[in-house]
């Protein structure tokens, strides 16, 4: 049986080619699950998935897309049901094993999480692994003691998908959140989503030597890395904490150990892929419930054909909010739940 799916892979001449195809669903083997893809979402890693970046395509060909909901067809496991909804979370799941960006994924049965609370499959993939991630970023923060009461706290790439999850959320905490942003016409949607002050990119850009700033911050989210970082760092108040999980702007990182040792600053790395499954539940579960998050203004949802594109987008940047792409198969009521193998 065949399904379409965008794949990534080599041209005879050597170059990168992405482009909408069709893969062959396997037999099932012992231990795994078919999923048929209700929403998958576009995250800037899926971006460089997508251009061949070695270090996120660990193989090709390879189907990106580290986001995917779904319902399962097929199941070898006790634990899954054919019918039952499902996240797939995964560091291999659209990097070195094939992901979202698909009808159909095979993964092995414990890839799946059941979807949290009330949470809806839409729901969960338009949140997907920003929203985790930035639940991570202020998870990180509010444990090294940042509170509404320590002082400002500041977002770097606000617009995407980490960025305004990120705002969201240090808002609902009673943080005063300054959203730092390349995209100055989105200053209004970004108060609208708990941003007290929204500053331009180049609020966080510093370039003199100094290895010590104005302290200004009490915690920050940074999705850019590169000198970003640095200007964060270096303008965090004593004892502060700042949490980096990306590296749009750079994978740099130009400073001195001094907002560490005089300042006793904390740089809270955050790596969503390899979170134990209870604390992955745990975060979830908050997302669900406490953290829950307004999606309504954020999510567009698009066609798998319309992908490449929207990749293209992401990738310079000119995405505001999440990507949820509909996989064209979320019509449960009137849907089969198994699948044709004829
Ligand atoms: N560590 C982890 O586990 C983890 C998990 C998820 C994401 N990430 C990383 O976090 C970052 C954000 O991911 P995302 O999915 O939220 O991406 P995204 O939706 O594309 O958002 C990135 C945002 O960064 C800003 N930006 C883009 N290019 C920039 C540049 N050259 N310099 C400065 N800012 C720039 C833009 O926001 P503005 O226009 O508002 O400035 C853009 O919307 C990526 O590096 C991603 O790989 C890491």
């Amino acid at each position: 049986m065949h399904y379409r799916a965008l794949i990534v892979g080599k041209s005879e001449t050597g170059a990168i080619v992405c482009a909408l195809g069709e893969r062959t669903l396997a037999a099932l083997t012992q231990g795994y699950c078919t999923i048929r893809i209700d929403y998958s979402a576009i995250n800037y890693k899926d971006a460089l998935a997508a251009a061949g970046h070695p270090g996120v395509a660990r193989r090709l060909p390879l189907v990106p897309g580290i986001d995917a909901v779904g319902t399962v067809v097929e199941s070898s496991v006790d634990e899954w049901k054919v019918g039952q909804a499902a996240m797939i979370a995964h560091a291999d799941f659209g990097t070195s094993a094939d992901g979202g960006f698909a009808e159909y994924a095979q993964v092995p049965a414990e890839w799946l999480v059941p979807l949290p609370g009330e949470l809806r499959a839409r729901d969960v993939a338009a949140q997907g692994t920003a929203a985790f991630t930035a639940a991570q970023c202020c998870d990180a923060l509010l444990k090294h003691g940042v509170t509404a009461d320590s002082g400002p706290v500041v977002v770097s790439g606000a617009t995407g998908g980490v960025g305004i999850f990120a705002v969201q959320l240090l808002s609902k905490m009673g943080m005063h959140v300054v959203a730092s942003t390349g995209k100055p016409d989105r200053a209004d949607w970004l108060r609208h989503h708990g941003a007290r002050e929204v500053v331009g990119r180049d609020a966080l850009d510093d370039r003199s030597p100094r290895p010590l700033l104005s302290a200004q911050w009490a915690g920050g989210v940074d999705t850019v890395g590169g000198n970003c970082l640095s200007t964060m760092l270096r303008a965090t108040r004593p004892r502060g904490c700042v949490a980096a999980c990306g590296l749009v702007g750079g994978a740099d990182l130009p400073i001195t150990v001094f907002p560490f040792i005089l300042r006793g600053v904390v740089l809270a790395g955050i790596d969503s892929a390899n979170v134990a499954r209870a604390e992955r539940s745990r975060l979830w579960e908050l997302l669900a419930g406490a953290w829950r998050l307004e999606t309504r203004d954020l999510v567009r949802e698009i066609a798998l054909d319309a992908l490449p594109q929207e990749l293209e987008n992401i990738r310079a940047g000119r995405i505001a909010g999440r990507v949820v792409v509909n996989l064209g198969n979320a019509n449960h009521e009137s849907g089969e739940m198994t699948i044709d193998r004829t």
